[in-house]
């Protein structure tokens, strides 16, 4: 048996024991360890009867691959197995067990010699390229997108009873690049929403309004899911001013009425609850044949909380707003500061999504699933390339493919507990929109270029034309579009309600 061992930098070691060859991978990262690409492979010749190759699969986290076959004479000698090491990168260490597989043409001329030597090397690489395809497809789980540890918080109990199921609630609320910038604080008649300030979008969000939001949305989250477990739930905004950090304090009023009284009687259930685990982006291509309809506009318009309101763009302000939207994410992904923001949030590598349980996914951003999987299974791409894909996406599918663009605007864009509202509202709009069956997704490249304006002290193109496209509503905080979409959707990763909730 030839042993071929191919290290992509760090150390390797490589354990035989009778029909199976274990491959540990040390030193590596996970995303280099999956690189590092290991077979074994007997060397094509005359023998029939040698080991192949039946399986791969993983043993305490480490690669073994299972051969079928008879043992080997120096399989004998091992039975416990042997251990070998390679070190260092690109290294190709091979042992021999017989002289019949040392020169697999032994019994041809040289012209037979050399072409087998040649044919074992091609069908060598070939098994090599096979194998190593194969682990990235199942160790990425290319072909199972949306599972795994980090999408288990969407399929939680909402409905517990306890002031845990309200914050399950809240951790699936919407955040910019799923930020999840929120922490929890379980009293005994409250739960406290607490900004974590270590998680911001950096030069993307200079002002903290994108943050703001998804704390506002989470609040929503957590006051919806009051009355579905028998919790009157009522929200006090920023109630102490020495603490900027506790963004909102939700007392729980038992309703003993939830329980035990008969329908008629019980309090409302809010319907947007149900939408929660429902509720996802959408940054796929929608059906262009397919119009949202004034008065759907109107109903989600509704959803609005005060003083926090919806405008919608039509005709020549909803091309000029589609033009500087993709104007915006050119110069996003051309300022470097911002450009490295945006791609901090970037997760491509399945074991980095099982870890963060955050950030944008390459499942999420809308491609059509056959070049979602091609791309999960290739190498990792870098943040300029998901960036230019980023600015064609904006262009060709987002801005070309949206029913309506939507406005959220407030009386002070400054103004903390305004922006809590307006998160508030785009909850509410968007749980609203999925009951509707109407696809909706934020695009704030035009107000992150603006708020980076204001916090360079450059204001310039991007602040006039918002002005110019809202004279009426200076308080822009957030926009989107709607429409609808044919597409089933995967999931973001969310960290479940008890890693979020501190003491
Ligand atoms: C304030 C805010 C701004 C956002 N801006 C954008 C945006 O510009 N483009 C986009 O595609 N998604 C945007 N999102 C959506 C988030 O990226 C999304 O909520 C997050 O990735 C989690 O995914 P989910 O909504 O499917 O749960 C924004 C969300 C919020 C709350």
């Amino acid at each position: 048996m030839l042993l071929m061992v191919v290290s992509i930098g760090g150390e390797s070691s490589v354990a035989v024991a009778r029909d199976r060859v274990g491959l540990i991978g040390r030193g590596l990262d996970a995303d280099r360890r999956v690189m590092l690409v290991v077979a074994v492979i007997r060397v094509v010749g005359p023998d029939p009867n040698g080991p192949r190759l039946r399986a791969i699969g993983l043993m305490r986290g480490s690669p073994v691959v299972r051969f079928d076959g008879h043992r080997r004479p120096t399989d004998a000698s091992t039975p416990h197995g042997v251990a070998k090491r390679v070190e260092g990168s690109a290294m190709v260490s091979a042992s021999s067990t017989s002289s019949r597989e040392r020169s697999p043409g032994a019994h041809a001329g040289p012209h037979g010699r050399a072409i087998g030597w040649l044919a074992g090397g091609v069908a060598g690489v070939a098994i090599l390229g096979g194998v190593a395809a194969a682990w990235r497809l199942w160790d990425q789980r290319v072909l199972r997108p949306g599972t795994g540890p980090a999408y288990e918080p969407w399929h939680a109990d909402l409905r517990a009873g306890t002031p845990l199921a309200l914050v399950r609630a809240a951790v699936l609320a919407s955040s910019a690049h799923d930020i999840q910038p929120w922490r929890f604080r379980i009293t005994d008649d409250s739960i406290e929403l607490l900004v974590d300030e270590g998680r911001s979008l950096g030069a993307l969000d200079p002002l903290g309004r994108e943050r703001d939001l998804g704390l506002g949305a989470a609040l929503e989250h957590l006051v919806l899911a009051g009355p579905p477990n028998g919790y009157a739930a009522h929200a006090t905004i920023l109630p102490d001013d020495a603490r900027p950090d506790l963004i909102a304090r939700v007392a729980l009023t038992r309703e003993p009425a939830a329980v035990t009284a008969p329908p008629a009687t019980a309090p409302p259930v809010e319907p947007l609850f149900d939408a929660i685990p429902h509720r996802h982006t959408d940054r796929t291509a929608w059906d262009t044949s397919r119009t949202v309809t004034a008065s759907a506009l109107v109903r989600l318009a509704h959803e609005a909380v005060w003083p926090a309101h919806v405008v919608w763009l039509s005709g020549e302000e909803a091309t000029r707003f589609g033009d500087l939207t993709v104007d915006a994410t050119t110069a996003i992904v051309e300022d470097a500061e911002q450009a490295t923001a945006d791609a901090h949030w970037y997760r491509q590598d399945w074991h980095a999504i099982e870890r963060d349980r955050d950030g944008i996914t390459i499942d999420t951003v809308g491609l059509p699933s056959a070049v979602r999987v091609l791309l999960r299974w290739g190498p990792p791409m870098p943040g300029t390339t998901l960036q230019r894909g980023w600015v064609s996406a904006t262009r060709d599918r987002h801005v070309r493919t949206a029913s309506a663009f939507g406005v959220i605007v407030v009386r002070d864009p400054a103004d903390r507990a305004e922006r809590i509202a307006a998160g508030r509202s785009f909850a509410r709009l968007h749980l609203r929109a999925t009951l509707d069956g109407v696809a909706v997704q934020p695009l704030n490249q035009l107000l992150e270029r603006v708020d980076r304006e204001r916090a360079t002290g450059h204001e310039g193109t991007f602040t006039a034309a918002l002005h110019g496209l809202l004279p009426a509503a200076t308080g822009a905080v957030m926009a989107f579009r709607v429409g609808y979409s044919k597409a089933r959707l995967t999931p973001s990763p969310r960290r479940p309600a008890e890693q979020v909730i501190v003491a």
